[in-house]
Parts: structure tokens; C-alpha cells; sequence
């Protein structure tokens, strides 16, 4: 039975006031921590629970704030990444108009670490509620002494600032949003230097996901061995929200192990597909990974499972397409999205997502010619690894994953000027 840990309080909607969290145990870990432990013993123990981003990529968190260099003379920063702009995820923004405290308490673990006075919260722009409950328990624990001068009586001080962006997913790249912050375009920076050493205004920064934080105050609480005893393996540990969309009979952010079978999490826990219909596939970790099919789900929701399928748990939006999914108008879709949201500094992502779209658009709309499928594969590959930060590689992989293995669909619409699942779908 998996005792729920991230979501345990976010039915009580009395949890957003800072009274009702600290009665439920809230804030001892953070005080405990600028109290009684060294910011090395606190990067000791979060390596010690194998803890691992879940902003995306999926990297040790320990490993990440040990990078930052100390007796620089500049001030660290801590940038708490809020901005979830990836199609299909929607999970730290439950933490966040929910139990908001969760997550200011792992800002101050995360920020006592890497010895950071002033942290960010830079929040999506769209998140206009999740902006306004925050902003009320930011305002709670700066009255309550838990920010600011010498927090909880120690002689640690940190603040922390909330910066709503402008609605632009390349700010959820960590350099684009320290550049957004800065106050100028979300143009993600050349790396090196990773923001570890040159970061916000030059300084040391760490940039960790609203999940990965609100991870902290129970590691604390409970220690490395219990959270290393929840996972699929030591490489994948620690309790996990998973954003579970599209054709399911329940859809919801679920949070259970990292690692937990795919097919448990849609049958079991969501309901399945509604109306008896089959499933196509399942997009596991939000719109930039590559598809598995229906007969490759059976496997791990874990970094590393995922990875030997070829696909990605990326953010965990999970996406489940059922029959009636036309592959070639989603294709088209996703690659829209991309075409929408580069930022244009590099011209393979730039040229490529846009033409890509156009590609994909003449195939859906039954103008499309049998050489434009190698020419789109051709296009992905000439797209991954070559720029600045990986958003054309987030539209080349999900596009050369539902080529390769849904092929059949889209020769069907060059060769029928029409859709195998049903014209309809395209009214
Ligand atoms: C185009 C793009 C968009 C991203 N959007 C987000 C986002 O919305 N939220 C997030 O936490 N990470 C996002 N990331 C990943 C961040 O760059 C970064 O890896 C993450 O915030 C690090 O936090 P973590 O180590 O706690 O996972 C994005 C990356 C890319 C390339």
C-alpha cells in the first residue's frame, strides 16, 4: 500500500494557512535544518537519498548544489523553476495552490545548501491563482519569522521573491528563465558555463523544480534510508507525481513511487479507456518525448526504465491516446506547438520546427507526397544535439517517434488524401 507523502495534506484546504501547516508538523525540518545541521550535511544527505530533478532531465539534486563553488565573494541563488509550460504537465502547480508551504519550507532547505540569502520563485504567467496563494504564504512566513532576518532564530537569513512570467515556454529552460528574470528575452545561454558557477546576474545559481523541492521538508523529517526505500531501484527513488491526461476513464495528478508500472497507473488507478475503445499509445513525459505504443507500455514510470524504451519521463506528463487519435493531426499539433514557442536564437530550431509544422500540415490536409516522410526524418535528425538548449530536439523526437512506428498512418493520408481512423476527426 503506498502511503501518499507530496499530496498527503492537499485535500485540507485549511493546509494554505501557515498555523494549520505548522500543526501538522510543518516547518520542524526546515528550523531543525538551519539549527542543527552544516549546509555540507545537508548536500550529504540529499545525495544519500539518490533524489534526482524533476523538472525534466532528471539530475541528482545533491550532485547538482555540490557544483556550486563556495568563498566566491558573489551571492548564490536558489531559482525555484514554477514555470510547467510543458503540454501535459500540471502537477507542481496541485503543490502549489495547494499546499504552498510544502514548497516555500524546501525552498529554505535547498537555499540554506548552497548558502543562498535571496531565492526566486519564478511561477508560470498563466498562474494567476497559484500566484495569489503563494504571494498570501510567502506574506505568513515572513510574519511568522520563517523568512527574513535570522529565520526561526538562527543565524541564517533568506527572503524570497515571486516572479510571474509572461507566458513563454523556453522560460521553463533554466538559462531562459534566468534571463527572463534579469528582465530580458527568455533566450536560454550557451553552456558552459552551467549557471552552477555563472548564473543570475553572474552569480552561482541552482534552478530546481517545484516537485524537487517539495521533496525536502519530508526527507528531513524522515531520513535518506526511508526515502531511498521508496522507488523502483536505488537510481529512481522517492515518492512521484504523475500529470495522467487524455482518453482515461479518470484522469488526475497521481502521486505514487517513482517507477510504478505503466499499465497500473491507466488501469488500475485511472480506470482505463473510456468506452471500451483500444489504446493507440501513451506519451509518457509530457509533448517532447517519443510515444510508446500499446505494446510497449509494459514498463516502469522511472528515469531510467523509460530510458531503455527509447522514450523519456521527462516531466511526467503522461498522455494516453486511445484508436480514435490521428497520428499524422497530432504530429502536426505537437510540432505546432514547438514552431510557436522557439525562441529563435538557433536556426535548426527556429527553420526546422516551423517547417516541420508546414510539412506535417500539407500531409494532414491531403496535399502530401510519399518523400516528405524521409524528408521529416531527415529534418529530426539535422535537429537533436546541434542547439542551445534541447527545445528542437523536444519537437524532432515525439515527430520521428510517431513517424517510425505509426508510418503506415501517414502514407495512408499521402496515398488517401484521408484518415485511417476516420475523416471525421479532422472536421
Ligand atoms: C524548453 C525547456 C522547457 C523547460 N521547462 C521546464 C519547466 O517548465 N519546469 C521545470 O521545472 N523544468 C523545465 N525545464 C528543465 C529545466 O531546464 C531544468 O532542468 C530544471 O528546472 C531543473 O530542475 P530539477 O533539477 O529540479 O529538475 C525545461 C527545459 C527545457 C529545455
Amino acid at each position: 500500500m503506498y502511503e501518499t507523502v507530496l499530496f498527503k495534506n492537499i485535500a485540507d484546504p485549511r493546509v494554505r494557512a501557515i498555523d494549520r501547516y505548522a500543526e501538522l508538523g510543518g516547518y520542524r525540518a526546515a528550523e531543525m535544518v538551519v539549527k542543527e545541521r552544516t549546509p555540507a550535511e545537508v548536500i550529504e544527505t540529499t545525495k544519500a537519498t539518490g533524489l534526482r530533478g524533476r523538472g525534466g532531465a532528471g539530475f541528482p539534486t545533491g550532485l547538482k548544489w555540490s557544483f556550486v563553488p563556495k568563498d566566491t565573494g558573489k551571492p548564490t541563488y536558489l531559482c525555484c523553476n514554477a514555470d510547467e509550460s510543458e503540454p501535459g504537465t500540471c502537477k507542481d502547480r496541485v503543490i502549489m495552490e495547494r499546499d504552498p508551504h510544502q514548497l516555500i519550507e524546501g525552498i529554505i532547505i535547498a537555499s540554506f545548501a548552497v548558502d543562498c540569502h535571496l531565492a526566486f520563485i519564478y511561477i508560470r504567467g498563466e498562474f494567476w491563482y497559484a500566484y495569489r496563494v503563494l504571494e498570501k504564504a510567502l506574506g505568513e512566513a515572513r510574519a511568522k519569522g520563517f523568512l527574513g532576518k535570522k529565520i526561526f532564530g538562527s543565524n541564517f537569513d533568506l527572503d524570497i521573491v515571486l516572479h510571474s512570467g509572461a507566458g513563454a515556454y523556453i522560460c521553463g529552460e533554466e538559462t531562459g528563465l534566468i534571463e527572463s528574470l534579469e528582465g530580458k528575452r527568455g533566450h536560454p545561454r550557451q553552456k558552459p558555463p552551467f549557471p552552477a558557477v555563472q548564473g543570475l546576474y553572474g552569480c552561482p545559481t541552482v534552478v530546481n523544480n517545484v516537485e524537487t523541492l517539495a521533496n525536502l521538508p519530508h526527507i528531513f523529517n524522515r531520513g535518506a534510508e526511508w526515502f531511498k526505500s521508496i522507488g523502483s531501484n536505488p537510481k529512481n527513488t522517492g515518492p512521484k507525481l504523475y500529470c495522467m491526461s487524455g482518453h482515461l476513464n479518470k484522469p488526475a495528478v497521481v502521486e505514487r513511487e517513482l517507477g510504478i508500472p505503466l499499465p497500473e497507473l491507466i488501469y488500475d488507478i485511472c480506470g482505463g479507456i473510456p468506452g471500451g475503445k483500444k489504446l493507440k499509445g501513451v506519451i509518457p513525459g509530457g509533448s517532447s518525448v517519443p510515444i510508446l505504443t500499446a505494446d510497449e507500455i509494459d514498463v516502469r514510470m522511472d528515469f531510467d526504465s523509460l530510458a531503455a524504451k527509447g522514450t523519456l519521463l521527462g516531466s511526467a506528463g503522461c498522455m494516453v491516446l486511445d484508436e480514435t487519435v490521428c497520428m499524422v493531426r497530432f504530429a502536426m499539433r505537437t510540432a505546432r506547438f514547438y514552431a510557436e514557442e522557439t525562441c529563435g536564437q538557433c536556426s535548426q530550431c527556429r527553420e526546422g520546427t516551423w517547417w516541420m509544422e508546414q510539412v506535417l500540415h500539407r500531409i494532414e490536409h491531403g496535399h502530401g507526397k510519399m518523400s516528405d516522410l524521409d524528408m521529416i526524418l531527415d529534418m529530426c535528425s539535422n535537429m537533436k544535439g546541434v542547439t542551445i538548449c534541447v527545445l528542437s530536439d523536444a519537437c524532432a523526437m515525439p515527430v520521428e517517434a510517431m513517424i517510425n512506428k505509426f508510418r503506415a498512418e501517414f502514407e495512408y493520408h499521402i496515398t488517401n488524401k484521408t484518415c485511417m481512423v476516420g475523416a471525421h476527426a479532422h472536421a
